[in-house]
C-alpha cells in the first residue's frame, strides 16, 4: 500500500462511520496566543472542546499537518538522528464532540489497523492509564475492559501520567489516553527480546502509532483540574509511522513519503543514502526539514527574527548547516527540495504547489543570507584562532556565544569547527551566557495569567460590530493578566459591537457604560473564537448591564482603510498580473499597509496606474455587497480571493464592490459605499522579504493632508525660487549655476595653492643637509593638504617638512620625506607625525615617507612648526 492510498483509507474508513471529513487547518496559527503552530490533530478544534464554540460536526476526520518545534511539545532535536520523529508531520485524526466514547473509538481503531491495514495482531500492544493518587485520577478501567473483550490481556499495559495522560499545553483541555504500538522487529529479534518491555523505551522499532485521548478535563493556569462540559475523543496517528509499519519498513525515512526527497538530496550531494551514518542523518535532516520550512511559508509564515518566523528560520538554518557542515553545498539546495515536496504532496495539500515559485524565491534568498553569515562566522573564528591558542587551545564561552547569538552558529557547530583546528570549546562558559540571555528574555516578556472567572457559562459571545456601534452587554467572563510592567483585564461580554483585532485589521476601542461607570476598552484582541477587551481596570459591579459602545470616529478610519486595502488588492492584480497574492496586511485609522507576492519593484507609472484605479472605483460610488454565511464553495464559484494560510469554517462572508473587480472572504468592517473613502494616495512602495513587496496608503481626510503636506512644500520652495512656474527647471538651474561656481573656486584655489608651494619652497631652512619646512599655513580641505605636500616633494630636494593646518575647525598636522632620507637618514614620517600630534592632542600615521595625524587642540597648531625644528635637529644629532 502506497503511503496516499494509506491516507485515503484511513478518511474513508471514518466517512463510512458517519464522520466529516474535513481539510488540514493551517500550520500557523494565528489567533491563538498559547501556540505559534499546530502541534497536534486536535488544535484547530481545541474551542470546541473547551466549550467556547460549538462544533459544527458532532464526527470529524481529517489529516492536519503538525509541527513539534516549539513549546510543550518539542523534537527538533531528535530530528535526523533517529527513525521516526520528524518537524513537520501529517496527524491522521478522528474526533467526537460529545458524542461517542471510549467504546466507539478503541473498537474502531482496532478494526482499522486490523482489518483494513491488516497490521498483525500480535505485533500490537495497548496501553491504558494507570491513574494517578497527586490528582486523584483512577485507572481507566472502562479502557481496559473495552481492550480486554477485543484482545488478550497481556498485551494490555499499564502507563503513567507521562504516557497516559495526554495534555495540549500547560493549560487547555486534556484527559487519560490510550496508546496502541507497534512492534516492527524480525522474528529472530522478537524471539529474542519481548516486544512488551520494549514499548514507550525509545525502541526505534517498537513505537507507538495510536493515541485514543478521551477529554474529560480542563487544565486550569493554577494547575487544577476541572471536568469539561462534555466528554470528547481526540484520536491522533502519526501518517508517517503508521506508513513505515504497513510498509514493513525500520524507519519512516526508507517509506515512500520520505524517498523521493531522500533520494533528491544523496544525488545532489553525489552520495547514495544508507552508507555511511554521518551523511545520512544530514540527508535525513534536510528531507525533515524542508517539510517544516516549505509548508509553513505556503501557510503564510516567512522566516523572521521573532516568534514563529524566528523558528522557521531556525530549522532552515539548521538544514543548512548539515549540508554545508557534511554534504559540501556550499550553495543553496534547499529551494530545489522544495518542488520535489510540492508535487508529491500536490494532491493532498495543493498549497505548496500553487505558490511553489514564491516558495522558492523565499527559501533560496534565507540561504544565501545565512551561506554569508556562516562564511563571516568563520572567518571570525580564523580571525579569533590566535587568541584562543593562547587561551589554552579553547575558544571562549564568550565568543561561542557569540558565533551562536550574531552569526547562528549553534555549540555544535562551534565544536566541530573548533576539532579541525586542534581546539575545544568551553561549553560550560557557552551555557552560562546562554542562561543569561534566557533570563534577560525571560524577564522582559514574563506574564501570568490567572484563570478565567465565569460569570455565565456556556455563552457564546454574539457579534454584532458589523451593523451597530453600540450595544446592551453583559459580561461573561473576565480574567486578569499581568506583566513586569502592567496589568490589564480581558472581559467577554455576551454581546459585542467592538472588532477584535484579525485579518490584518486593528481592534476596536472605546468603552464599557454602566449607570455607575465608565470603563475604557483599550483594545480587542481574538483568542481562538473569544472576543478580549482589554481594559486597565475591571468594573466594580461586573454583573452590571452595560452599554458598550466603539470609538466611531476611528472606526471610520478604519473602514475607510480596509475597503481601499480591498480595492488595492485589486488593482494591484490587475496591474501586476494575477500572481499577486496577499503576503500580510495591517489596517488601523491612520494608514493601511498592504504586503503581495511580486517580484520586482512597483515601478512609479504602475503606482500611477494603481492609484488611478482605485480612485475611479471610489468615484465610482460603488455599494458593499456584504453576504453573510455563504457556503465556501460558491464563495469560491463567486471569484472570491481566499488567502493561503488563513482557517476558512465551512461558512464564509464575502465582501464585493463590484463582482467583476474586487471578491473577498473577509471578516472586517467596511465601507457601505466606496465613495466614502473619498481619496486614496500610496505612500511608499518598498521591499519586505525576497518576492515580498509593500504598499502603504492613505485614504480620505489623511490622503488630503498629505497631499497637502507635499503642496505646502512646493509652495515653499516656489516662494523661496521666487518662481511660481517650472520649478525644477529653476533648481536645475541653480545646480548648474553652483557646480559652476564650485569649479572656478576649485581653480582659484589651486592657484592659490601653487603660490603657497613656492612660497614655502623658499623657506626651506638647511639643517645638516636637510631641507626643512615647518610652517602653519591655511587650505580649504584635507586633499589639498595632500596635494601641497606631494608637490613640495617634486620642488625641494632632501625635504623634510611639517605642515599644520586647520581644516573644518579640527586640526591637522602632515608630515612628507623625500624617499633618499627615509632610505639614508633612517627617518620615519610616522614616527615624526605621533611625536608632533602630541601638541595638539591627537595621533595618527601612514608610510614612512608620509604621515598625517589629527586632534583635538586647535590651539596647539601654532607651536607645532617649532616642535617640529626640535624634532629635527634631535633626530639629525642622534
Ligand atoms: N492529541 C493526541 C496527540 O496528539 C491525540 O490526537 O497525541
Amino acid at each position: 500500500m502506497n503511503s496516499a492510498e494509506i491516507r485515503q483509507k484511513f478518511l474513508d474508513f471514518f466517512a463510512s462511520k458517519q464522520h466529516q471529513i474535513v481539510p488540514s487547518a493551517p500550520i500557523v496559527v494565528k489567533d491563538d496566543p498559547t501556540l505559534m503552530f499546530i502541534n497536534s490533530g486536535m488544535a484547530p478544534f481545541k474551542d470546541y472542546f473547551l466549550g467556547n464554540k460549538p462544533a459544527p460536526y458532532k464526527r470529524i476526520a481529517d489529516t492536519q499537518k503538525c509541527l513539534r518545534v516549539s513549546g510543550k511539545h518539542n523534537d527538533l532535536e531528535e530530528v535526523g538522528y533517529d527513525t521516526y520523529h520528524h518537524t513537520m508531520f501529517e496527524m491522521l485524526g478522528n474526533w467526537s464532540f460529545g458524542d461517542y466514547f471510549k467504546k466507539e473509538a478503541l473498537e474502531w481503531s482496532w478494526e482499522l489497523l486490523t482489518e483494513v491495514y491488516k497490521l498483525p495482531k500480535d505485533r500490537l500492544y495497548v496501553s491504558v492509564f494507570q491513574g494517578d493518587a497527586s490528582e486523584n485520577l483512577q485507572m481507566d478501567q472502562d479502557a481496559f475492559n473495552i481492550w480486554k473483550s477485543m484482545i488478550a490481556e497481556d498485551r494490555i499495559l499499564m502507563g503513567s501520567k507521562k504516557d497516559n495522560f495526554w495534555e495540549m499545553g500547560d493549560t487547555g483541555p486534556c484527559g487519560p489516553c490510550s496508546e496502541i504500538h507497534v512492534d516492527l522487529r524480525t522474528d529472530e529479534e522478537r524471539a529474542q527480546v519481548d516486544g512488551k518491555s520494549l514499548v514507550n523505551n525509545d525502541h526505534p522499532q517498537v513505537v507507538e502509532i495510536w493515541n485514543n485521548v478521551f477529554m474529560e478535563f480542563n487544565r486550569l493556569a493554577d494547575g487544577s483540574l476541572v471536568k469539561l462540559p462534555a466528554q470528547h475523543v481526540d484520536t491522533g496517528m502519526g501518517f508517517e509511522r503508521l506508513c513505515m509499519a504497513i510498509q514493513g519498513k525500520r524507519s519512516n525515512y526508507d517509506t515512500d513519503v520520505f524517498q523521493p526527497l531522500i533520494q533528491f538530496v544523496a544525488k545532489e550531494a553525489g552520495l547514495v543514502y544508507g552508507e555511511d551514518e554521518k551523511t545520512d542523518i544530514a540527508i535525513r535532516v534536510i528531507s525533515d526539514h524542508i517539510r517544516a520550512i516549505a509548508f509553513t511559508i505556503a501557510d503564510g509564515q516567512l522566516p523572521s527574527n521573532n516568534k514563529a518566523g524566528y523558528v522557521i528560520r531556525r530549522i532552515l538554518r539548521r538544514a543548512v548547516r548539515y549540508g554545508f557542515t557534511f554534504l559540501d553545498f556550499k550553495k543553496p539546495f534547499l529551494y530545489k527540495l522544495a518542488a520535489v515536496l510540492a508535487d508529491q504532496m500536490e494532491t493532498v495539500f495543493p498549497e505548496l504547489k500553487q505558490q511553489l515559485s514564491f516558495v522558492q524565491r523565499v527559501i533560496e534568498e534565507e540561504e544565501n543570507a545565512f551561506l554569508r553569515t556562516l562564511e563571516n562566522g568563520l572567518k571570525r573564528l580564523d580571525a579569533l584562532e590566535a587568541k584562543f591558542k593562547e587561551n589554552n587551545n579553547t575558544i571562549d564561552g564568550k565568543t561561542a556565544f557569540e558565533l551562536y547569538d550574531t552569526f547562528g552558529f549553534p555549540l555544535d557547530l562551534t565544536a566541530l569547527i573548533a576539532r579541525e583546528k586542534g581546539l575545544t570549546v568551553d561549553e560550560a562558559g557557552f551555557g552560562v551566557e546562554m542562561e543569561q540571555q534566557k533570563n534577560r528574555s525571560r524577564n522582559a516578556s514574563a506574564s501570568e495569567q490567572s484563570d478565567w472567572v465565569i460569570i455565565q457559562p456556556d455563552v457564546i459571545t454574539e457579534f454584532v460590530g458589523y451593523d451597530c456601534n453600540v450595544s446592551d452587554s453583559h459580561i461573561v467572563r473576565y480574567r486578569q493578566v499581568k506583566t513586569k510592567n502592567k496589568s490589564e483585564y480581558h472581559i467577554v461580554l455576551d454581546k459585542t459591537p467592538f472588532y477584535a483585532e484579525s485579518g490584518g485589521q486593528v481592534g476596536d476601542t472605546g468603552y464599557l457604560i454602566s449607570d455607575s461607570e465608565q470603563i475604557e476598552v483599550l483594545d480587542t484582541k481574538k483568542e481562538n473564537d473569544l472576543i478580549l477587551h482589554i481594559t486597565a481596570k475591571l468594573p466594580q459591579t461586573i454583573d452590571a448591564a452595560f452599554r458598550s459602545e466603539i470609538d466611531f470616529e476611528r472606526r471610520n478610519y478604519i473602514r475607510k482603510n480596509h475597503s481601499a486595502t480591498h480595492l488595492l488588492h485589486a488593482a494591484l492584480r490587475k496591474v501586476l498580473g494575477e500572481h499577486v497574492q496577499q503576503k500580510g496586511s495591517l489596517v488601523n485609522e491612520k494608514v493601511l499597509r498592504f504586503d503581495f507576492s511580486h517580484f520586482a519593484k512597483v515601478e512609479d507609472a504602475q503606482i500611477r496606474e494603481i492609484e488611478h484605479i482605485v480612485n475611479e472605483r471610489v468615484r465610482q460610488s460603488i455599494p458593499l455587497e456584504e453576504q453573510r454565511n455563504v457556503p465556501i464553495a460558491q464563495a469560491k464559484e463567486m471569484g472570491a480571493t481566499a488567502l493561503f494560510g488563513e482557517k476558512y469554517g465551512e461558512y464564509v462572508r464575502v465582501i464585493a464592490f463590484d463582482r467583476e473587480h474586487s471578491v473577498e472572504l473577509c471578516g472586517g468592517t467596511h465601507v457601505y459605499n466606496t465613495g466614502e473613502i473619498g481619496y486614496f494616495k500610496i505612500v511608499s512602495e518598498s521591499s519586505v522579504a525576497a518576492g515580498v513587496r509593500r504598499i502603504e496608503a492613505v485614504t480620505a481626510k489623511i490622503a488630503e493632508d498629505f497631499v497637502h503636506a507635499q503642496l505646502d512644500e512646493l509652495h515653499a520652495v516656489r516662494e523661496v525660487l521666487n518662481t511660481q512656474s517650472n520649478v525644477s527647471g529653476a533648481v536645475q538651474k541653480l545646480q548648474d549655476e553652483n557646480k559652476a561656481l564650485q569649479k572656478q573656486l576649485e581653480q582659484f584655489e589651486l592657484k592659490q595653492l601653487s603660490g603657497l608651494k613656492d612660497t614655502l619652497a623658499q623657506k626651506a631652512q638647511q639643517l645638516n643637509g636637510v631641507s626643512l619646512v615647518a610652517e602653519q599655513i591655511e587650505v580649504s580641505n584635507a586633499d589639498h593638504l595632500k596635494k601641497l605636500a606631494f608637490d613640495m616633494r617634486q620642488v625641494v630636494d632632501n625635504l623634510i617638512l611639517v605642515l599644520a593646518a586647520e581644516i573644518d575647525g579640527k586640526p591637522q598636522i602632515a608630515v612628507m620625506l623625500s624617499d633618499n632620507l627615509v632610505a639614508e637618514k633612517n627617518l620615519n614620517a610616522s614616527q615624526m607625525v605621533r611625536e608632533l600630534a602630541k601638541e595638539i592632542k591627537g595621533g595618527g600615521g601612514g608610510q614612512p615617507f608620509y604621515a598625517t595625524a589629527g586632534g583635538k587642540d586647535t590651539a596647539g597648531l601654532q607651536a607645532v612648526p617649532g616642535k617640529a625644528v626640535e624634532l629635527v635637529k634631535n633626530l639629525m644629532n642622534s
